[in-house]
């Protein structure tokens, strides 16, 4: 059995990877800071496992309190979500931005590298491409953020190359994902963003819940069927799934080991598909009212998902169906979250 450190381990992503990685028969160590998640959510994970995983409230920055762990555990591999991850607050605080997400990763990878630990699966985002010239997006598209959390996600990609470049002992897999919704089946952990919803699908969650009056819509003039912005809408469940698979592909030592694939569907839904498909969903009507566009968003982004399908043998399976019917499920038992 495998012990896997994850960072960020209590988070939206985080949790349900850690789900599907003791399904898969992992033992988890968790670090999380809880800047952005909740302690509940370890009862939850013991409520849908049966297993409680290990748990240290820590900051990836805390280089002490790291290297105690790392000591205490014998850890084959990371998988590392710790970040913050709003756009737009990105623009507001990037210095916040690069020494949480991007000098607290070279403080991780340095402990990972003092203690030999050298398989690093790592988040990344679609973000990195910005606004791709064509679609579907494959991996050796050009890289060009326009943001500052997006600039902290590529940082991070480029010093992990590096790393693996001075000594490709090191194992590495770099995931880009898409747009991540849906929650468990079990309705006992799922998205709980604080404050006012950035995203789209918690915030028409929330209009059908009751706890917002309508959906602004950002945009109803791109160059898209309907004229509202096109994603690629992934289930929560099937990117965990897709952290495991790369896990057991770094594992083959035979192969090559720096890795950089899209995890996402392929398809693309607007908005106003969304709206539809969560109002099929829950038997709610979603009120919307179209607004001007929100700056930086573009026209339409989706995954070419070839890759990921070719190395990992990993594709998502669930659709934008089971990705509604799973969010509705976790916003109506826990119509405020993790917060009672
Ligand atoms: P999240 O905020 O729910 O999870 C991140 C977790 O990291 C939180 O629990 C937070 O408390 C913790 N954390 C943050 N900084 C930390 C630090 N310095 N030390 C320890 N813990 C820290 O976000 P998520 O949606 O689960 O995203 C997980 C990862 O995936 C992030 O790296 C994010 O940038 C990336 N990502 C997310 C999306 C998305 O739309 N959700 C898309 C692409 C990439
Ligand atoms: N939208 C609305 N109203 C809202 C929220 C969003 O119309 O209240 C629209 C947006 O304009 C966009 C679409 O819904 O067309 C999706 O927007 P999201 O904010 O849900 O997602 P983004 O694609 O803008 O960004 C997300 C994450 C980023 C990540 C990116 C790619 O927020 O961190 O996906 O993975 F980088």
């Amino acid at each position: 059995m495998k012990t896997i450190l994850v960072t960020g381990g209590l988070g939206y992503i985080g949790s349900h990877t850690v789900v599907e990685l003791i399904n898969a028969g992992y033992t988890s160590v968790i670090v999380d800071n809880l800047s952005n998640s909740s302690i509940k959510v370890l009862d939850r994970i013991e409520q849908i496992t049966g297993i409680r995983p290990i748990f240290y409230q820590c900051d990836i920055q805390d280089k002490q309190a790291l290297t105690d762990i790392l000591y205490k555990h014998q850890i084959d591999g990371v998988i590392h979500f710790a970040a913050l991850k709003a756009v737009g607050e990105s623009v507001q605080n990037p210095l916040e931005y690069y020494q949480n997400n991007v000098s607290g990763s070279i403080e991780l990878f340095r402990q990972l590298k003092n203690h030999n630990i050298k398989t690093i699966v790592f988040s990344s985002s679609a973000t990195v491409y910005g606004d791709p010239h064509k679609v579907p997006i494959k991996e050796d598209f050009p890289l060009k953020p326009t943001n500052p959390y997006g600039w902290s996600k590529l940082m991070i990609e480029q010093v992990l190359r590096d790393l693996y470049t001075s000594d490709n002992q090191f194992k590495v897999g770099i995931l880009r994902y898409f747009n991540p919704i849906g929650a468990h089946s079990s309705g006992l952990i799922g998205e709980d963003p604080q404050g006012i919803p950035n995203n789209l699908m918690p915030y028409i969650a929330q209009v059908a819940v009751g706890r917002r009056e309508y959906l602004s819509v950002f945009g109803n003039d791109y160059a898209t069927h309907d004229g509202t912005g096109i994603r690629d809408y992934i289930h929560v469940v099937d990117l965990a799934l897709g952290h495991v698979r790369t896990l057991e592909y770094l594992s083959n030592a035979s192969r090559d080991n720096l890795l950089t694939v899209n995890l996402g569907t392929g398809r693309g839904y607007s908005v106003l598909d969304v709206v539809q498909a969560f109002e099929k969903a829950s038997g709610k009507k979603i009120d919307y009212k179209f607004m001007p566009r929100r700056s930086g968003d573009i026209a339409a982004c989706y995954a070419d998902t070839n890759l990921a399908q070719q190395l990992l043998g990993w594709r998502a399976r669930f659709g934008i169906e089971e990705m509604c019917r799973d969010t509705w499920n976790w916003q109506t038992k826990n119509s405020n979250g993790y917060t009672n």
